[in-house]
C-alpha cells in the first residue's frame, strides 16, 4: 500500500492528537527503503553518520559533502517519509549566509524536507534566517554531540535547576525563531515533558523519556550494527551483527569447500561453441 507523503502539518496534527511519531536515522538507499516498508514516518540522515558509517570517533569530522552523498542515496529510497538532513559541524555556525547556503543545498541537492541544527538561543537568529527563506528547521538541544569537547563528554544535560531552565529558555527562543521541530537528546524525562506540553514545536526525544511527541533512534543501535555497547537511551531489537557474520562465515566455508557456486548460479554455453574455443 502506498502511503501519503508525511508533511509538517501532518506532524503538528499528530502532536495535537497525541499520536506518537517514529523517527529513525538512515544513511543509505536500502535502509531508507526499509524505513518506508516498516512504516517509519520521519527519516533523519544524522551526522551520527560519522560514528556509525564512517568509523569516526565523533560527529565533528563530518562534512557537507559527506552528508549530501548519503542524503541523496536515502532520498532515492524514500517515497512518503519526511526527510530531515542534519547540518554538520561548522556548516552553519560561521555566518548566516553560510547557514542559508548549506540549508539550501540540503533542500535542492539532497531533496530534504527540513534541516536540523544543534544549539539553543544562540542559534535563534540563524534558525529565523533559514525559516524566513522557506526552509523548515528542526532544532536540537540537550546533549549536542557537535559540542562534545565543550560539554566535556557525552553527558545528560539539564539535570540541575540552572541547566534545566536554560533548556526551557532555549526551546522558547527556538520556537520564537520559527523552528517546527526540536530534538531533545539525553535530558531528564520530566524536563522533556514540561517543554513538550508547553511548546507548539513537535518534540522528538532520544534519551528524553516517553512524553515527547516522538522518538528517534540511530538505526545501527536498534539492529546491533553500531560496533559499540548499546547506549542507555537506545534499544537493540535484533543482533544483525551475529546474523550477518553467520551468513558471511557460511559463504567463506562454502567457497573454500567448493559447494558454492552450484549449477543454479552458473551460466551455460553450447557444447559446440565450447569445442571451437582456442586459447
Ligand atoms: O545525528 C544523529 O543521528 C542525531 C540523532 C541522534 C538525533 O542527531
Amino acid at each position: 500500500m502506498t502511503r501519503k507523503q508525511v508533511t509538517i502539518p501532518d506532524l503538528y496534527q499528530k502532536k495535537a492528537s497525541q499520536e506518537k511519531i517514529s523517527v529513525l536515522t538512515a544513511y543509505d538507499y536500502p535502509t531508507a527503503a526499509l524505513c518506508e516498508a516498516a512504516g517509519v514516518e520521519v527519516v533523519l540522515v544524522g551526522d551520527s553518520l560519522g560514528n556509525v558509517m564512517l568509523g569516526q570517533g565523533s560527529t565533528v569530522g563530518v562534512t557537507m559533502d559527506d552528508m549530501l552523498h548519503h542524503i541523496k542515496a536515502v532520498r532515492r529510497g524514500l517515497s512518503s517519509c519526511f526527510l530531515i538532513g542534519d547540518l554538520p559541524f561548522m556548516s552553519y555556525q560561521v555566518s548566516r549566509e553560510q547557514a542559508l547556503i548549506n540549508s539550501g543545498r540540503m533542500m535542492q541537492e539532497g531533496g530534504c524536507d527540513c534541516v536540523k541544527l544543534e544549539g539553543g538561543a544562540e542559534m535563534a537568529e540563524t534558525v529565523k534566517a533559514i525559516v524566513d527563506a522557506g526552509i523548515p528547521v528542526c532544532a536540537h538541544i540537550g546533549l549536542t554531540p557537535q559540542s562534545v569537547s565543550k560539554l566535556g563528554g557525552y553527558k545528560v544535560q539539564g539535570k540541575d535547576l540552572a541547566g534545566a531552565q536554560k533548556l526551557i529558555d532555549d526551546a522558547k527562543a527556538l520556537q520564537a525563531a520559527g523552528a517546527d521541530m526540536i530534538v531533545f537528546e539525553c535530558i531528564p524525562s520530566a524536563l522533556a515533558k514540561i517543554i513538550t506540553e508547553n511548546t507548539s514545536m513537535v518534540t522528538i526525544g532520544i534519551g528524553a523519556g516517553p512524553d515527547c511527541d516522538g522518538q528517534v533512534l540511530v538505526y545501527h543501535d536498534i539492529v546491533g550494527l553500531s560496533m559499540r555497547k548499546t547506549p542507555k537511551m537506545a534499544k537493540q531489537y535484533v543482533d544483525l551483527f551475529a546474523v550477518i557474520q553467520e551468513a558471511m562465515q557460511n559463504y567463506v566455508s562454502e567457497v573454500k569447500g567448493g559447494t558454492f557456486p552450484q549449477k543454479a548460479h552458473e551460466f551455460a554455453m553450447a557444447e559446440d561453441v565450447v569445442g571451437q574455443l582456442k586459447f
